[in-house]
C-alpha cells in the first residue's frame, strides 16, 4: 500500500502527542487500514508501561470499526518483537491477523533493531521499512541515550543582535519576545528535563515550567557546584514539577540518563552552556535571536530594530 503526505504527516503528527511523557522509550504513532485503504484505527504511545502505539490503534479498531478488517499497520517505529513491560507488539500484530506492516524508522535499540521483519515473516505477514526523516528525527534523543547512556542535549539561548543573552546589570529574563516565549513554552512540552545553572535560578528566578498545559512528567535541574541557592526560588517553593540538584553537569547527564530521560532542554546561562560544549554532549543548539540591541543600556530601555515589525529569528544548529 501507498502512503499520501498527509497519512505519514498523520501518523508522525500521533508520535508527537507522546513527546515528553513516553520515557525511557521513544514517541510513537500508529495506523491501521483495511485493504483498500481506509483508516480503521490509530492510536499513540502515551507512557511507558501502557499500550504500545500499534496495540493502541488495533484497540482503536476494535472499539470503533470491529466490523472491517485490519490489512496494513503503519507505525513510525519498527515494531518490538521482545516482550518488555508490555507484550511484544509483533505478537499483538499476528493476532490482530494484519498482512502488511510499514514502519518509518528502525528501532535503535540492539533488543529489537531489525528484528520485526523475521519475527512477522514466519507468519507470512510482510514487514516494509520506509524510510523517513520526520520519523527518524523524533526518536533522535532516545537513540542516543540508548546509544550512549545519555540523553539528547538542546541548547537554547536568546540572544539580541549586538551578541547580549542579558544585559550589564545580569537582567536577561526579557530578551525574546511573547511569541518566542510561547515557543519555549511548547519546546518545553516536549522534551523530559530543563536544566539551568545556579546563575540563572539566583538572577531570573524562573518557574522552568511551559506556559501552556502543565506537563507533570517534566523534571527540573539546576547545576551548581556551590550549592548556593536562595531557598524562595520558585523552582522549590512553588509546590509543581521535581525539581533536582546537580554539582556537575556530566554527573547530572548520566544520572538523568540512568533515570531513562532521553531528552534534555538546557536554558543557559552562558557558564553552564560552556561546560555542556566543553563536555562534548551538546546535540542541538538553538539560538533565538532578537532583533533589540542593548549596547549598555537596561534590558527594557533597549533598542528596538524595524519598530516592533519584525520577528524573533529561531536559527538551529545540530551537530
Ligand atoms: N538570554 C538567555 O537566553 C538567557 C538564558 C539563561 C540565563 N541568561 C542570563 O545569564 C545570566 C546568568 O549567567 P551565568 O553564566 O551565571 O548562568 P548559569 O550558567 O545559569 O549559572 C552559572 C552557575 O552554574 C553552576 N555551573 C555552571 N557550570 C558548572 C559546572 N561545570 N560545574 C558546576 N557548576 C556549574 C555554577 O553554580 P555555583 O556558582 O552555584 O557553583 C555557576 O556559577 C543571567 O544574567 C541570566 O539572565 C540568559
Ligand atoms: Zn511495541
Amino acid at each position: 500500500m501507498e502512503f499520501s503526505t498527509d497519512t505519514l504527516n498523520r501518523a508522525l503528527e500521533l508520535a508527537r502527542l507522546g513527546e515528553g511523557h513516553t520515557r525511557p522509550n521513544p514517541p510513537v504513532g500508529a495506523m491501521l487500514f483495511t485493504a483498500r485503504g481506509k483508516c480503521i484505527g490509530e492510536g499513540y504511545h502515551r507512557k511507558a508501561g501502557e499500550n504500545h502505539a500499534e496495540v493502541e490503534a488495533i484497540e482503536d479498531w476494535k472499539r470503533r470499526n470491529p466490523k472491517s478488517k485490519p490489512d496494513t499497520l503503519l507505525v513510525t517505529l519498527e515494531p518490538c518483537s521482545k516482550p518488555g513491560k508490555v507484550g511484544a507488539c509483533t505478537d499483538a500484530i499476528i493476532l490482530a491477523g494484519i498482512k502488511h506492516v510499514t514502519y518509518l524508522c528502525t528501532d535503535p535499540n540492539p533488543k529489537n533493531r531489525n528484528k520485526a521483519h523475521d519475527a512477522l515473516a514466519a507468519y507470512g505477514i510482510t514487514c516494509k521499512h520506509l524510510p523517513c526523516e520526520e520519523a527518524e528525527a523524533l526518536i533522535r534523543p532516545f537513540a542516543k541515550r540508548v546509544k550512549t547512556g545519555i540523553p539528547y542535549v538542546t541548547v537554547k539561548l536568546a540572544m539580541t543582535l549586538d551578541g547580549k543573552i542579558a544585559d550589564n546589570w545580569g537582567d536577561g529574563k526579557w530578551i525574546s519576545s511573547e511569541e518566542s516565549r510561547i515557543a519555549t513554552g511548547k519546546l518545553r512540552e516536549r522534551v523530559d528535563a530543563i536544566m539551568v545553572g545556579a546563575g540563572t535560578v539566583r538572577k531570573d528566578d524562573p518557574s522552568l515550567l511551559s506556559h501552556g498545559k502543565p506537563n507533570p512528567d517534566l523534571v527540573r535541574v539546576v547545576v551548581s557546584r556551590s550549592g548556593r541557592l536562595p531557598a524562595e526560588a520558585q523552582i522549590f517553593m512553588d509546590g509543581k514539577n521535581r525539581t533536582l540538584v546537580f554539582d556537575n553537569p556530566h554527573t547530572a547527564l548520566v544520572e538523568l540518563g540512568r533515570m531513562g530521560m532521553n531528552h534534555v532542554l538546557c536554558e543557559g546561562g552562558a557558564t553552564l552552556a560552556t561546560s555542556l560544549v566543553e563536555l562534548g554532549v551538546v546535540d542541538e543548539w538553538l539560538t533565538v535571536l532578537c532583533p533589540k540591541v542593548i549596547g549598555e543600556r537596561h534590558i527594557r530601555d533597549a533598542a528596538v530594530l524595524g519598530a516592533g515589525k519584525l520577528k524573533d529569528l529561531h536559527i538551529c544548529l545540530r551537530v
